[in-house]
């Protein structure tokens, strides 16, 4: 995707795969800072301190990590240990088990001389893949929009809620969510995007802004409270958010405030829509509530906030009493009757095991 008209992905091999590069994502919107992630311990650290995040891009970049571990040491022992290093970065993108699972699967088998050059062909294979899905999902998302559009009076914008960032710095490229109002708006549809802040990292204020506007999608940030109200008046056509584990049911486990848009969304009859690839698929879960690993990260994230001051320097504040506790899961489950349909990159289905099973049953 675009930065400066530029063309982008979010994450890309480095020097013969000695490395891999990622945008510094806790430095957006203020800051564009590239990485270069050199050990199988520094990606698990930018997974863990969100330089990197999103469910497929953190399954993305754990491949490359898998392939580090191969140049570091391609034995056995040390491929199971930092399979199990790099799946403990963070609980809930089921993502990262798939393609640490793929990576495994393949390595496995292979004599040790084979498997670094098998590990980095793998990795490019997953992140080109996600690629592919996700301008997959764009079209099919597309179709929808077009639809919606046809029925709106002349000169009236398609009006689109998300929450969170399920753009294409979630993923290697295009996004989930994005990748329809990319391509909606690339053909002249006319489109505006209500994106919610995002509390507490603010991953749509910093992230799904900043990239829309680097593409020129209209689009205004509103207080992640504010989407019912936007609903309750007519504002919203649908909603469209990503998904970071959607059970075999359809349940959909998602950024820690998208089941209340859901609600709202029910009560005021707007299409509730998530999107997302097959490997976000967790088929071994039917039960979301019950069943899926919620993150619960540092209570600072919601006591403190940062921003940039006048004169640019980066700054954190504490916005609650010193003493005050916090809590903050980071995500929360959408039970599947309050999702009008899944968007994938083989077609739109109900939020529903038969939906899923039409589309994917080997
Ligand atoms: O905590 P994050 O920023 O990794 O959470 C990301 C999200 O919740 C996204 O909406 C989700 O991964 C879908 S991304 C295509």
């Amino acid at each position: 995707m675009l930065i400066n008209g530029q063309r982008w992905r979010s994450v890309w091999p480095v020097s013969e795969h000695t490395g891999v590069g990622i945008i510094d994502q806790t430095r957006l919107p203020h800051e564009l800072v590239t990485v270069t992630l050199g050990s199988s311990d520094a990606v698990r650290d930018a997974i863990a301190n969100m330089l990197v995040r999103g469910a497929p891009l953190i399954g993305a970049v754990a491949a490359y990590g898998m392939a580090l571990a191969a140049r570091e040491n391609a034995s056995d022992q040390y491929l199971e240990e930092r399979y199990r290093f790099l799946d403990s970065s963070r609980p809930t993108a089921v993502n990262l088990r798939w393609a640490l699972d793929r990576m495994m699967a393949c390595l496995r088998p292979l004599p040790q001389a084979q498997r670094l050059s098998a590990a980095c062909a793998l990795a490019d294979e997953i992140a080109n893949e996600d690629a592919v899905l996700c301008a997959a999902i764009g079209e099919h998302g597309l179709a929808l929009i077009r639809k919606v559009a046809a029925d709106k009076p002349a000169g009236e914008p398609v009006q689109i809620l998300t929450h969170c960032n399920a753009g294409w710095l979630a993923t290697v490229d295009y996004g989930t969510a994005t990748a329809p109002i990319y391509m909606a708006h690339d053909e002249g549809i006319n489109v505006h995007v209500w994106v919610g802040e995002t509390r507490p990292r603010n991953q749509g204020a910093s992230l799904t802004a900043w990239e829309l506007g680097q593409h020129g999608v209209a689009h205004t940030l509103v207080a992640d409270n504010a989407g019912g109200h936007l609903m309750q008046h007519g504002q919203v056509d649908f909603c469209l958010v990503g998904s970071d584990r959607t059970t075999a049911s359809g349940d959909v486990c998602n950024k820690i405030g998208t089941y209340l848009k859901a609600l709202a969304a029910h009560d005021n009859q707007v299409p509730f829509y998530v999107a997302l690839p097959s490997s976000t698929i967790d088929w071994t879960m039917s039960d979301g509530l019950a069943e899926i690993p919620i993150e619960n990260r540092s209570p600072d994230e919601l006591l403190l906030m940062e921003g940039v001051t006048e004169q640019g320097d980066v700054k954190q504040v504490r916005i609650a009493p010193s003493r005050t506790p916090g809590l903050n899961p980071a995500f929360d489950v959408t039970p599947a009757r309050l999702v009008t349909g899944l968007i994938t990159e083989r077609g739109i289905c109900a939020a529903s095991r038969q939906g899923l099973l039409a589309l994917f049953e080997q």
